[in-house]
């Protein structure tokens, strides 16, 4: 029985063995292969689907060792900045674990599926009108201040969780090389953690390869391509809005040690492949956890001899279900017939 990842990679993680786990049962998501994309553009891909997590997204990966982690440290309450899914997380973990959670979040631009979850899962909630990177100051300053557990992927236990995803990819290829791991870069966390898991993974000797980091950003919040903070982080992939990474230096290290690249792609390019991802493959993510799939369409047309023949794993960081206003206010949905079989006949033009 899978009993969540402290559990499968504790040779890994360090957690006291007396130490109760927090955990929903996370990890052990599935490995899909892209037969469409990997047809169409001369490569072979496969999505990592993490938006299967028990809250719908990677963070859940994080948060069952940092929320543990904070019980074993005695801690009375967690606290996040957050974009919408790591303060999801944080509240489904807090919830289970007895800790109060309070989450700091942009008062705009978060999907209203993430802001509900964190709602019923009983965090407190205080939303701001200031972006995620001023949320996350104001949090620092607080864990300064008080005594509170940051749960942001500044808290070290964040990566370390998270890297698991690496193993699992890994395990999942079973004996095929990789080639390239292309996922979005907003914070940087992840991408950190993927290189780290990897890294370990390659060290004893469960695999002989180390893959490529390839990191995407959506163009209008690209502070790691252009290596400088963006004042004013715009992108419809509001998950990544982010202008300032605190794992900046982290995850340039992952990206020149795996000789990876990070690249952008414009909201058009990152709109056009979460429609290709669902209505071609039949994987339903978030618009941000598009973004690698975009940046690789993107390679295929500008530079095909970076992907041609590569084996590719896309991380598809969130769920679709937690942005559906992003798809109802794109897409149009049928107006409603009469409920008769002549009206749905007449429509249907059989
Ligand atoms: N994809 C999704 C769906 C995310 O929610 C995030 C980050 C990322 C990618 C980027 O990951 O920060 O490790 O580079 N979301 C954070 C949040 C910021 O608050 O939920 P990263």
């Amino acid at each position: 029985m899978w009993k969540g990842l402290i559990n499968k990679y504790k040779d890994f993680l360090s957690v006291d063995k007396n130490q109760e786990i927090v955990t929903l049962s996370e990890g052990n998501t599935p490995l899909i292969r892209a037969d469409w994309f990997s047809n169409k553009y001369n490569f072979e891909l496969f999505l990592k689907f993490d938006g299967a997590n028990p809250t719908g997204s990677f963070k859940d990966r994080g948060m069952t060792l940092a929320v543990t982690k904070a019980l074993e440290n005695n801690s009375k309450a967690i606290i996040c900045a957050s974009t919408g899914n790591t303060s999801a997380s944080a509240a489904a973990y807090g919830a289970r674990s007895g800790l109060k959670t309070l989450v700091i979040v942009p008062s705009s631009k978060i999907a209203k599926g993430k802001l509900s979850q964190a709602l019923i899962y009983g965090a407190n909630i205080i939303p701001i009108k200031g972006n995620f990177d001023k949320a996350l100051e104001i949090v620092r300053d607080l864990t300064d201040k008080y005594s509170l557990t940051l749960v942001n992927s500044l808290n070290p236990f964040r990566i370390e969780g998270q890297k698991t995803a690496a193993f699992e990819v890994a395990d999942q290829l079973e004996n095929k090389t990789l080639d390239i791991l292309a996922l979005p870069v907003g914070n940087a966390g992840n991408i950190t953690a993927y290189w780290k898991g990897f890294k370990e993974y390659n060290k004893k000797n469960f695999i002989d390869y180390l893959p490529r980091m390839y990191g995407f950003q959506a163009k209008g919040s690209a502070a790691m391509v252009k290596n400088k903070v963006i004042k004013k982080p715009e992108t419809l992939a509001t998950a990544i809005r982010i202008g300032n990474p605190v794992n900046r230096e982290k995850a340039e290290l992952a990206v020149n040690q795996s000789k990876g690249i990070f690249e952008s792609v414009t909201d058009q390019e990152i709109k056009k492949a979460h429609y290709l991802l669902s209505s071609k493959e039949g994987v339903f993510v978030e618009p941000a956890s598009a973004t690698p799939v975009a940046g690789l369409i993107k390679l295929a047309n500008i530079q095909p001899d970076r992907i041609k023949e590569k084996r590719i794993v896309a991380v598809l960081t969130g769920n679709g279900l937690k942005d559906q206003e992003f798809v109802l206010n794109n897409y149009e949905l049928p107006k409603a017939v009469a409920g008769n079989l002549n009206s749905v006949e007449e429509i249907l033009n059989l």
